[in-house]
């Protein structure tokens, strides 16, 4: 198995898709990482939240929003009073795209062959999971899933539809949130970001 889906390997469930993309190989990126950060949470969520991509901590921890970026949104689900545990995480692209210097490795973001590559998984996915809400953080996720028409500073907070009638919106991305120059701006960045996700409250009610 090379990681197009494998109709003799599928019973259908999330766990054999999961099992699945573990040996990937569909684009170059599992070459450089560790292993495939394949979504997590409840298989049968209200709410999907879906990433760009694993960071260094995602992609040694194996678990979607470990790192920073996972804590920024952790803040925000607590102050929403929205359950991390009642969700479904997950990531555009499975592997970590980075550029080695020295002892780190920096995040680079990944391109639209890569996003092109892993949109089957991340199909299957919200094919599974049959979430009643998407929400993207960040362009990567909000063109994978919306289209390449997706201006995300434009579109953030509206509602779009999927083919297969999902409703879902985009919000930015927490790493983003955290790059921010001063305290100020991020405090800023946050709220934005924190206000995009209240929708959730009234969404899935
Ligand atoms: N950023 C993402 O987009 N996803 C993660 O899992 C972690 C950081
Ligand atoms: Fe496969 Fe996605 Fe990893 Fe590329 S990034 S090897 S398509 S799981």
């Amino acid at each position: 198995p090379n990681g197009a889906i494998d109709a003799a390997a599928d019973d259908g469930s999330l766990q054999a898709l999961r099992q699945q993309a573990a040996v990937c190989r569909q684009c170059p990126l599992w070459e450089a990482s560790t292993q495939t950060v394949f979504g997590e949470g409840r298989a049968d969520a209200h709410i999907m939240l879906v990433g760009e991509q694993p960071g260094d901590v995602e992609d040694l921890s194996g678990r979607p929003f470990a790192g920073p970026a996972g804590k920024l949104l952790d803040r925000a689900l607590q102050e929403l009073g929205i359950e991390r545990s009642t969700l479904y995480l997950t990531n555009a692209v499975k592997h970590f795209h980075h550029e080695r210097r020295g002892k780190v490795r920096l995040h680079k973001r990944p391109e639209s062959r890569h996003v092109h590559a892993c949109r089957p998984w991340l199909q299957g996915e919200v094919a599974r999971v049959k979430p009643q809400v998407i929400v993207c953080l960040g362009a990567t996720a909000a063109t994978a899933l919306f289209g390449s028409g997706f201006n995300l500073m434009r579109d953030r907070g509206r509602w779009h539809v999927l083919d297969d009638g999902t409703r879902g919106y985009a919000t930015v991305h927490p790493a983003w949130v955290l790059r921010q120059k001063d305290e100020a701006r991020r405090e800023d960045a946050y709220r934005l970001f924190r206000d995009d996700l209240r929708q959730l409250l009234v969404a899935d009610s």
